[in-house]
């Protein structure tokens, strides 16, 4: 089985085409990724307009660089999955309407895949991984514990009841002007810095409910900031290492509460899993490590590249519905917000 996949819902433009073969061997024929940093780094972060003209730009020539790096023509695909949100409204329907566009003129079956699934069923792509799991979803939009029953049968544990971790990233990287995008120069500058100077809130550690909060955070590393301008290089390490070494901590803590309500609610997990651009963290990678170990779970994070947005994770997810007979009709809708628990796995689900 060969899918297309596209991903234009945020600052990312990628096709790809992921194959899988009849024992069930995977591979990621190819995976085509245009990033629009340079064209959003001017404004310190994604500019919803600019996002959806720049996919337009360049969304058929990766769709066509893809096609020939996999040394397939169009009517070797068995279908075509394009992310349909939850995104950007304008980047989502350039790419979902060229997937349908694809899958009508090629007479394939569309699968109009949800993006946090898309992350969610990844570290499948990657490595053998059996139902149900524990997935740490934390990209720039969403952190979310979730217990990953079957495709299409998400149950949420626990998720943040402001920021996302992602997005605190970005924002501390903004307001100690380390650019755009945050994560990695948040991670960059911590490496050279004190994780111990700056004495910065745990938010709802130890709190009975898996849930998180970045926000207070957030606030705390502002002030530190603004009690020392002039901020000098290593103030702004220090900050960044403090900032991160909290954030671990409740990474590391706020888990350890998710998977005690997973065995207690849904039974035993086959793993812990991350996804999403924050698993791109070595930190938090290393940390993650720590709890699985502690807790007797086998830890399974994709690799950087495929943590991050891809049109490799929208293929396999349109590989995995399709196996299941879950294709979408060509009318199914651009969706900007849609929760990953929203049950949909019907035949012919309506997005
Ligand atoms: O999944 P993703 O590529 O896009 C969304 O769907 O949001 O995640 C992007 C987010 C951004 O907030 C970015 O700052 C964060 O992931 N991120 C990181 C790192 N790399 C990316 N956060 C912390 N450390 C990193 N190394
Ligand atoms: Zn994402």
């Amino acid at each position: 089985m060969r899918v297309l996949g596209i991903e234009t819902t945020c600052d990312e433009t990628s096709a790809a085409v992921v194959e899988c073969a009849r024992d069930g061997t995977r591979k990621i024929l190819s995976n085509r990724i245009r990033s629009q940093i340079v064209e959003h780094r001017p404004y310190g972060g994604v500019v919803p307009e600019i996002a959806a003209r720049a996919h337009v730009e360049i969304l058929d020539r990766l769709i066509r660089e893809a096609m020939e790096e996999a040394g397939i023509g169009f009517s070797a695909l068995d279908g075509i999955a394009a992310a349909a949100g939850p995104g950007l409204i304008g980047g989502v329907l350039v790419g979902l309407t060229t997937g349908k566009a694809i899958a009508l003129g090629l007479g394939k079956p569309l699968l109009a895949i949800n993006h946090l699934e898309a992350h969610a069923l990844t570290p499948r792509l990657t490595d053998d991984l059996n139902f149900p799991y524990l997935l740490l979803l934390a990209s720039g939009g969403h952190t979310q514990l979730v217990a990953v029953r079957e495709v299409g049968d998400y149950v949420r544990i626990g998720t943040t009841i402001d920021d996302a971790i992602g997005e605190a990233f970005d924002k501390v990287a903004k307001m100690l002007s380390l650019g755009f995008p945050g994560g990695p120069a948040v991670e960059q500058a911590a490496r050279e810095g004190d994780p111990e100077r700056f004495q910065l809130p745990r938010p709802l550690f130890g709190k009975p409910e898996p849930d998180f909060s970045l926000s207070g955070l957030k606030t705390a590393v502002r002030l530190a900031a603004e009690a020392i301008q002039p901020l000098r290089d290593r103030d702004v390490a220090d900050l960044c290492a403090s900032f991160q070494a909290a954030v671990v901590d409740c990474v590391i803590d706020r888990t350890r509460i998710g998977i005690r309500h997973f065995r207690k609610e849904i039974g035993q997990p086959s793993a812990l899993v991350i996804a999403g651009g924050v698993g791109a963290n070595r930190a938090i990678r290393h940390a993650l490590q720590r709890s699985a170990t502690e807790a007797g779970l086998r830890l399974v994070i994709p690799p950087p590249a495929l943590c991050t947005d891809n049109g490799a994770m929208i293929a396999w997810a349109g590989i995995e519905r399709l196996q299941r007979g879950l294709i979408d009709d060509l009318d199914a809708a651009a969706r900007p917000r849609w929760p990953l628990d929203e049950s949909r796995a019907k035949p012919g689900a309506r997005a």
